[in-house]
């Protein structure tokens, strides 16, 4: 099948979609490694993908809003996850969401140029509350102190 050049907005979205054959049934894989690739996913992106995928805007806009994880806006620098399901906040885990707030300047699940506190519902990680996640790696019995030392040591990675 021919492309059109103008529905190619995006040339990595559309690489991308290549990779996984043009397959609407790997939507979810596409839309992450496009994410993945360019931290939160375009109006061009979605457009390129709809077109590749011979899919309806609409029908990848429900997909993308159904989930959580997928971003449609340039998120924080970081993004921590503190887990805030029964287990973990039976362990202070909403003192730990008070304290990071604090310090953060910022509102859990609010925007933030910096660093972006997300509240997330059971990490498996229960038995070592307050469970924490940045950049898909996973911290068990974190307190504000060693929140501190865990980000900056994720930021001194990406340095
Ligand atoms: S309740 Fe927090 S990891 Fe399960």
């Amino acid at each position: 099948m021919a492309t059109l050049l103008n529905t190619i907005e995006d040339a990595k979205a559309r690489d991308i979609c290549r990779e996984h054959g043009d397959r609407p049934d790997e939507l979810l894989e596409i839309l992450h490694s496009v994410q993945e690739a360019q931290g939160y996913l375009t109006d061009g992106a979605l457009r390129t993908i709809a077109h590749a995928l011979n899919i309806s805007r609409a029908e990848i806009h429900g997909v993308v809003s159904f989930y959580h994880d997928y971003k449609r806006e340039k998120g924080a620098a970081q993004t921590i996850k503190i887990c805030r399901a029964e287990a973990c906040q039976a362990v202070g885990a909403n003192d730990l969401i008070s304290e990071a707030e604090k310090h953060f300047k910022t509102q859990l699940d609010g925007k933030s140029a910096g660093v972006a506190l997300e509240a997330t519902y059971c990490l498996g990680n229960c038995a070592l509350g307050p469970a924490v996640m940045i950049d898909g790696e996973l911290y068990g019995r974190v307190d504000m102190k060693r929140l501190l030392s865990i980000s900056d040591n994720h930021k001194g990675r990406e340095a």
